[in-house]
C-alpha cells in the first residue's frame, strides 16, 4: 500500500516508517522537522517538508502522494508543556489535524490511523484502563487528542473516512537504526540512559510518596516495534475503532532505574524530587480489545528487553541524530 505518514521524522513515526518499508509498503513522510530529524527518515521513504498548520502545504502534499492510507503522528506530546502553553497543543494537534483530514477528504483518501494516547482518560477509576472507561483528560494535551478522536467520529459519519485510533501508553525502546532523540528530553528511560552514558550526573525521581509499593509512579511501557505492528494491523481493518495499546504490565520509576543499572552495568545516582504536576500514580492498559479484534500480540513484554534495545541504540548514537 501507499502510506502517507505525518511526523515520520519523529521517534514513533520514524520507526513505524521503517517497519512499513520492511513490510513492503511505499511511504511518503510529511514533517516540519521541528521535533523530528531529517536523519530519522529512512532513505527508502520520500520526505516532504511541510507544516500541517498551512492548509496549502498539506493539500499539495496529499494531492502529490495520493496514498491509500494516512498514519498521523505529527503532534506535540508533552503533558507539562501543554499545561503552560495550551494554545500550541490545540493549534497543532486539533487545527493541524483538521487540515490533514480536509486534505484527505479533498483527495478522496478514506483510511486513517491516529496516534492517540492514554492521556485522554485522565486518572482512571479502576485498572487496567480499557476502552469502556470514561475519558476525562486533566491536561490540554490529553484534551486535544480527545477532541480529535471526536472529530474523527464525525468525519467517518459524514465523509465515510474510516479510522483506527490507537491510544498508546508509554512508548519505549528502539530498533537498530532508529531511536528516541527529543531536542528537550523529558522522558524517563532516555534520561536514565543519558546518566549511564555519562552525559548527565543524576536522574531526578518525580515523587516518592505515591500510593504504589515503592512510592514512585507506575507506567505500562510498550516496545516501539510492537506499537508499529499495531499500526500495520490497523491498515487491514474495515470499520472505525478505538483501541488502548499497552502490554498490561506495570513498572515503577525505581524499577526502571534498577533495570537500567542492570542492563548498562552503570550505577545511576538519583535525586528525589517533588511530584511532577499532572502525573497519575498508575497507568496500565487493558489491551484485550486490540488483541481480540486485530490479533495484536506484544513480542516484548519484559522491561529489560525494551531497555536493552534503547541502550543499544544510545550506545551507537550517543549524540542522537546529531543535529
Ligand atoms: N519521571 C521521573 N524522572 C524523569 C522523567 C520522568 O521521575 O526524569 C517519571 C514521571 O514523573 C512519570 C514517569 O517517570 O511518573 C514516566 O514519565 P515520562 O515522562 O517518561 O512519561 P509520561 O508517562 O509522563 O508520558 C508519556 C508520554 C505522553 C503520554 C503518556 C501516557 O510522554 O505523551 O506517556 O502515559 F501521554
Amino acid at each position: 500500500m501507499k502510506i502517507f505518514v505525518t511526523g515520520g521524522a519523529g521517534y514513533i513515526g520514524s520507526i513505524c516508517v521503517e517497519q512499513l518499508l520492511e513490510a513492503g509498503h511505499q511511504v511518503t513522510v510529511f514533517d516540519n522537522l521541528t521535533e523530528g530529524h531529517r536523519k530519522a527518515v529512512d532513505s527508502r521513504a520520500e520526505l516532504i517538508i511541510g507544516d500541517l498548520q498551512k492548509e496549502c502545504d498539506i493539500h499539495d502534499a496529499m494531492e502529490h502522494a495520493r496514498p491509500d492510507a494516512v498514519m498521523h503522528f505529527a503532534a506535540n506530546a508533552l503533558v507539562g508543556e501543554s499545561m503552560e502553553n495550551p494554545s500550541k497543543y490545540f493549534r497543532n494537534n486539533v487545527y493541524g489535524g483538521l487540515n490533514l483530514l480536509d486534505a484527505m477528504v479533498a483527495v478522496g483518501v478514506k483510511k486513517f490511523v491516529f496516534s492517540s494516547t492514554c492521556a485522554t482518560f485522565g486518572p482512571p477509576d479502576r485498572l487496567p484502563i480499557d476502552e469502556t472507561l470514561p475519558q476525562r483528560p486533566i491536561n490540554p494535551y490529553g484534551e486535544s487528542k480527545l477532541m480529535f478522536e471526536k472529530i474523527l467520529r464525525w468525519y467517518d459519519e459524514i465523509h465515510g473516512l474510516k479510522f483506527v485510533a490507537l491510544r498508546y501508553f508509554n512508548a519505549a525502546g528502539a530498533t537498530e537504526r532508529f531511536g528516541e532523540d527529543h531536542r528537550i528530553e523529558t522522558h524517563l528511560i532516555p534520561n536514565v540512559l543519558k546518566v549511564a552514558l555519562g552525559q548527565r550526573e543524576n536522574v531526578q525521581i518525580f515523587g516518592t510518596d505515591y500510593e504504589t509499593p515503592d512510592g514512585t509512579c507506575i507506567r505500562d511501557y510498550i516496545h516501539i516495534v510492537d506499537l508499529a505492528q499495531a499500526h500495520m494491523l490497523a491498515l487491514g481493518t474495515k470499520e472505525s475503532a478505538f483501541y488502548n495499546l499497552g502490554t498490561g504490565g506495570g513498572t515503577s520509576v525505581r524499577e526502571i532505574i534498577a533495570t537500567c543499572e542492570k542492563v548498562t552495568g552503570k550505577k545511576i545516582p538519583v535525586v528525589e524530587k517533588a511530584r511532577r504536576p499532572g502525573d497519575p500514580a498508575r497507568l496500565i492498559a487493558g489491551s484485550d480489545k486490540v488483541q481480540r479484534e486485530l490479533g495484536w500480540k506484544p513480542k516484548y513484554q519484559a522491561i529489560d528487553k525494551i531497555i536493552e534495545s534503547a541502550w543499544a541504540w544510545h550506545v551507537r548514537h550517543p549524540n542522537g541524530y546529531g543535529d
